[in-house]
């Protein structure tokens, strides 16, 4: 069975678009959002409505947690809180609806998906876990592998049983050992912060033990241009870059 998992869309519908084009052309059987689907980008009604029109089920990103309590815009830098109000204004009464119901973490097909670090933090970044703290974190989990967003990155981090290590997660196939454990931080769909501007997700293929990062050309300068159009800060067009 094939997995794709999407993260940190940010309201990208371009980039969003291009990765279910290319999800399909996989043949992926199920697709699995680790959050934040707003925030930052210009379209974020377009995304959450696309994600729910197509059954994507989905966990809340720490932008979501903001926009359905308010309370945790204090977590955010200035510039960040303000796209996040600027955002709030493109969505429907119905989409904050389905925002305030969403789960902190999903166990499926034996995996768990949660959008910072398991086994259910909305807020905290992979990369904020040492190796000693992700080796308690491997040892408490029930499941063999754990899919998480949030720092825009690309990691994998394995236990062997005695250490964790943090490694690379490269284009293309990277194997898994089955009777290892894995965090997968699958980087960003409308957002990419790890020096390539390509859309990025992964395919967890269970039966294989593979997971392929996969990296997707979109049009990000019609991104960028509709950033500025709709009134956000140009430093998120700019990153797009
Ligand atoms: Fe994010």
């Amino acid at each position: 069975m094939r997995i794709a998992v999407i993260s940190d869309i940010h309201g990208n519908l371009n980039a969003l678009r291009r990765v279910l084009d290319d999800i399909e052309s996989q043949r992926a059987e199920d697709i699995v959002c680790l959050g934040d689907t707003v925030g930052y980008g210009p379209e974020p009604e377009e995304c959450l409505s696309l994600v729910r029109e197509r059954g994507i089920s989905m966990v809340m990103g720490n932008h979501e947690q903001a926009l359905a309590d308010p309370a945790f815009l204090d977590g955010f830098n200035p510039h960040a809180r303000e796209a996040l109000r600027h955002t709030a204004t493109f969505l429907s009464a119905d989409s904050l609806d389905y925002i305030r119901q969403l789960p902190r973490f999903i166990v499926r097909h034996g995996a768990r998906f949660v959008h910072g670090l398991p086994p259910e933090s909305v807020g905290i970044y992979l990369f904020q876990a040492d190796t000693r703290k992700l080796r308690g974190i491997f040892e408490a989990a029930r499941e063999r592998i754990c899919f998480v967003g949030h720092t825009h990155e690309l990691l994998l981090v394995w236990y062997d049983g005695e250490r964790a290590t943090k490694d690379e997660l490269r284009p293309g196939l990277n194997p898994v050992v089955p009777s290892y454990r894995y965090i997968v931080n699958v980087g960003s769909v409308g957002q990419p912060r790890d020096g390539d501007n390509r859309a990025k997700y992964v395919i967890w293929n269970r039966k294989a033990h593979t997971v392929e990062l996969r990296r997707v050309e979109y049009d990000y300068k019609d991104t960028a241009a509709k950033i500025i159009a709709r009134g956000f800060d140009k430093r998120y067009a700019e990153r797009l870059y």
